[in-house]
């Protein structure tokens, strides 16, 4: 068997991703987003898309429907959801009848059906990238699903090796961005995949110290551990190597490589 298998790293996600895993996702601090959060990460958008245009936005590797939310919460947005998984799926759809969903995933070649071409004003994905199989791939698709003057938004954490604890760490080898420390890969990546990159900074939680009081924002369970069994770590300078540190790199649609 080859070391990287496409499928079997797909069906480990989707068995992992149950209605156990998406139950405790939902409610593990963190995860769900307070309203101080969800202020942050609306001003972080606002800053890189004029998020009060009438807009159609594709939230990718949506999970349970954290950020859909937040996003379906303004007027003038079009909420669609990409999610492999039926079971975390299912929760999204639940809370958020309204908005189009499709099951599926998003970095190999085929996924590409998923959307018609020129779709999209903005593609977002809030902690995905570090966990794809295939990041170039699925850029290449989103820069398809985008329209011309379409965006990219990644929020992604920067997380150690160690962050990868439990069932988890059996994929993290597998994953090119699984343990990525400095915010430079992912934009090369879209670089590569014919972006043209305007912004990447830390999201204003950060910035602003919030986070500290957050510590374990994401991935704060054991089978998603930051180092320490997601103990409560202090306040980071950047290069800290365990705490986590996101990125924005927004990204205009360029019309290069056709
Ligand atoms: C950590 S969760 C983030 C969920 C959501 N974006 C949020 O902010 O809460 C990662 C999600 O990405 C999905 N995912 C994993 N691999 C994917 C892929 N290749 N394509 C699309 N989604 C994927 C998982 O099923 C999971 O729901």
């Amino acid at each position: 068997m080859a070391w990287r298998d496409r499928q079997a790293v797909r069906e480990q996600y989707v068995t992992w991703y149950d209605e156990d895993e998406a139950a405790r996702y939902d409610a593990k601090p963190g995860h769900g987003i307070s309203l101080e959060e969800e202020a942050a990460l609306l001003a972080d958008m606002k800053d890189v898309v004029d998020l009060d245009r009438t807009l159609k936005v594709l939230d990718v590797g949506a999970g349970t429907g954290i950020f859909s939310r937040v996003l379906a919460s303004l007027p003038g947005l079009e909420v669609n959801a990409l999610e492999p998984s039926p079971a975390m799926l299912a929760r999204l759809r639940t809370k958020l009848p309204g908005i189009t969903s499709r099951e599926g995933f998003t970095d190999a070649a085929e996924d590409a059906v998923h959307f018609c071409a020129g779709e999209f004003d903005v593609v977002i994905s809030r902690q995905v990238v570090c966990g794809l199989y295939d990041p170039l791939q699925a850029f290449e698709n989103w820069r398809l699903w985008l329209k011309p003057g379409g965006k990219v938004v990644v929020i992604d954490g920067l997380f150690s090796r160690e962050a990868w604890s439990g069932k988890w760490s059996v994929i993290a080898d597998k994953l090119p961005l699984s343990g990525v420390q400095t915010p430079a890969l992912t934009p090369y990546l879209l670089e590569r995949a014919g972006f043209d990159i305007r912004c990447v900074d830390w999201l204003i939680l950060q910035r602003s110290g919030l986070i500290s009081t957050f510590p374990c924002l994401h991935f704060c369970e054991p089978s998603f551990a930051m180092a320490g069994g997601g103990a409560a770590v202090p306040f980071p300078s950047p290069t800290a190597p365990f705490q986590q540190f996101f990125h924005v790199p927004l990204s205009n649609f360029q019309q290069v490589a056709q």
